[in-house]
């Protein structure tokens, strides 16, 4: 075994990373099969090679398929159903799918044996077996090593789809090719329903006949039509980096999956992250989560995404309460290592309590303390134990290499997460006079850059509402910044609350706006509202948020700063407009005097920031601001 260590240490920043993972492997290796047993040349493009599809190559040349490999592209010289009687036995190595998905070939070849690596000789087949035997094939053993002799003579046929879905995967991907097709049917609830699923829809891109109900399945003989083939992304590699955005905060973007894919796993970011309170947008062909570091506990079912359950393990470690999986029993004994009793092992080593239960296992979040790791020649736990260590306190991985078994590049994106990470959140800072448009403006952009927008202008009316309402004089300061320091002030979307109460048309009465510069000037209430605004940006792993001293006082090291301006007279005539006062004169001198008082006051007046983008608005269109803005976004945010 190798004892090699990868030392993991603490993120400290936000993340900021678009990643490209490598293809599914379980999609690959249902393609690699399909492929092998289609008439003719097939392509496969976006190949996840790892060990287990090494394996799967391996097997599929001693069964006389030929496969060449260039890059992430393999082309495959399918044989229909005229394998090759393997001369060598035909070894799955550590791989599950392999191992499982290569048995009803050897049965096609008509004899031959199949064999594995220890861990694998000790995972179950015993009901693949029953099941070929069913179908006349004489099947000699009931774990790896297992010999195979006649071929598939029968088309009707049970299977238990309560203990592995890739059991019935590996019947199903062989089918067409049977003499004469095969009818399934599927006894208990399958275990991980849309591996099933994922199967059906390679056999279907390859031209095969499938009719699935959820207890039986039929499929028509007739063979693979050999096609061209692009593989997605792996979905539960992917739970890697985005949990990471949750974890460390800040954001990621997988590409290249999507709404679109085929893999269950890809509904993870909806299904755990989100709930855990990270926010995620899931495109036609990309996820992306933005986190804050702060994850709220959960307990969840993830029977149908068991793969997941090591990285769930890292979040609930982080989560602020108790949290726990469920519906994964099964994965004790089918998988590289007991993750249900690992997960939990592991976790205790590193003081964070955890509990194995019947079905799954709970944990109750706290800081961790330093240790190193076992990870069991587990590449899920390898992956998910690594997440732990990226806040709080180092974590050290034992046999970081095992990884190597589906993601090679995993300690590479890793070095790569934490190299692109930023000091700050991102922050978009706009700041201007009023009417300069920064209220339209930083709402639409917020949309565009996905990031969530505050008004801090509302938080200064709010206080200033407060203030008059309460009788406070403006000059005693110590009362004002006490009025600001004792309110709490919600500015949401659409609504503006101060103590719970609804302010939000109240704080744009004309006597508020008058005295709101006065407010303004309070250093105290200025200290106070600049640190609520950089925790709130914090929380949320970033923002759009607009003001007179945000680039300046706020976030002076935000990702872009924007100064909006416009002449004085357009300023007045769109305020004239949105308040309905038609006394531009009078309107024009009303904007001045607040303008003077903003950038004359002693503390964090209004200017424009050494390094900030000034955009003159007098004579663009609002969408023209935006598109400007989102363009300087793009160059910002990848310095
Ligand atoms: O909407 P309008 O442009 O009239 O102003 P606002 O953004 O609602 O801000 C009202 C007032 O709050 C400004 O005139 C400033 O005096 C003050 N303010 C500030 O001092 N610092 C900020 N970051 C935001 C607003």
């Amino acid at each position: 075994m190798n004892t090699t260590i990868q030392h993991v240490e603490p993120i400290l920043g936000t993340l900021n990373s678009t990643v490209t993972l490598p293809g599914s492997k379980s999609l690959t290796n249902r393609a690699l099969i399909v492929a092998a047993l289609a008439e003719g040349t097939s392509v496969l493009t976006g190949v996840g090679l790892s060990d287990d599809t090494e394996a799967m190559l391996g097997a599929l040349a001693a069964l006389g398929v030929r496969t060449e490999v260039s890059g992430t592209t393999v082309t495959v010289h399918g044989r229909g159903a005229t394998l090759a009687v393997p001369t060598v036995e035909v070894d799955a190595n550590q791989s599950g799918t392999s191992a499982r998905f290569l048995l009803p070939m050897l049965a096609l070849a008509g004899s031959g044996t199949l064999t594995g690596h220890e861990q694998m000789r000790a995972r179950p087949m015993g009901d693949l077996c029953d099941a070929l035997r069913g179908l006349g094939a004489v099947v000699d053993g009931d774990r790896l090593p297992i010999s195979v002799a006649g071929g598939v003579t029968g088309r009707a046929v049970s299977i238990g789809a309560d203990v592995s879905s890739q059991f019935v995967s590996a019947l199903l991907l062989a089918a067409p090719v049977f003499p004469d097709g095969l009818d399934l049917t599927l006894v208990g609830t399958p275990v991980s329903q849309p591996y099933i699923d994922m199967t059906i829809s390679v056999m279907e891109a390859f031209g095969a006949n499938v009719d699935a109900a959820p207890d039986r399945i039929t499929v028509a003989a007739g063979g693979y039509r050999a096609t061209n083939h692009a593989i997605e992304p792996d979905a539960s590699t992917a739970t890697y980096p985005l949990a990471a955005a949750a974890i460390v905060g800040g954001r990621v973007t997988v590409a290249g999956l999507g709404a679109r894919s085929v893999q269950g796993d890809a509904e993870f970011a909806k299904r755990v992250l989100e709930p855990m309170g990270a926010t995620v947008f899931v495109d036609e062909d990309s996820i992306e989560v933005r986190g804050s570091g702060l994850l709220d506990p959960l307990t969840v079912d993830l029977g149908d995404m068991s793969d997941t359950a090591p990285t769930f393990a890292a979040l609930a470690a982080k989560a602020s309460g108790t949290s726990a999986v469920t519906g994964i029993g099964f994965i004790r004994a089918t998988k590289e290592s007991d993750r249900v009793q690992a997960s939990v092992d592991e976790l205790n080593r590193l003081s964070v309590d955890a509990t194995v239960d019947a079905d799954g296992f709970t944990v109750i979040g706290a800081d961790h303390v330093p240790a190193a790791v076992e990870t069991y020649e587990d590449h899920r736990m390898a992956m998910g134990l690594a997440l732990i260590g990226l806040t709080r306190a180092p974590v050290d991985v034992i046999d970081p290499g095992c990884v190597a078994k589906t993601f090679p590049g995993f300690w590479d994106m890793v070095a790569e997460l934490r190299s692109e990470a930023q000091a700050s959140p991102l922050v978009l800072a706009i700041d201007g006079p009023a009417g300069s448009g920064k209220s339209t403006v930083a709402k639409l952009i917020s949309e565009r850059l996905r990031l969530p927008h505050l008004d801090t202008g509302a938080m200064y009316r709010a206080v200033t509402y407060a203030v008059l309402t309460a009788g406070v004089t403006l000059d005693d300061h110590e009362a004002v910044r006490l009025a600001a320091e004792n309110a709490e002030i919600i500015v949401g979307p659409s609504r503006v609350l101060i103590d719970g109460e609804d302010v939000t048309t109240a704080i744009r009465e004309p006597e508020v706006t008058a005295a709101v510069s006065t407010v303004a000037a309070n250093p105290g209430v200025r200290v106070v509202l600049a640190e609520s605004q950089r925790e709130w940006a914090r929380r949320r792993g970033g923002a759009v948020l607009e003001g007179r001293d945000i680039g300046t006082a706020v976030f002076p090291d935000a990702t872009l700063k924007i100064y909006l301006n416009a002449s004085v007279e357009e300023r007045a005539r769109r305020r004239a407009l949105e308040t309905g006062d038609d006394d531009i004169e009078a309107m024009k001198a009303k904007i001045a005097e607040r303008d003077h008082q903003d950038m004359t006051r002693e503390t964090d007046p209004l200017t424009v920031a050494d390094d900030a983008t000034v955009i003159d608005s007098t004579s663009l269109t609002i969408e023209g601001v935006v598109d400007a803005i989102a363009d300087a976004w793009i160059s910002a945010e990848g310095r």
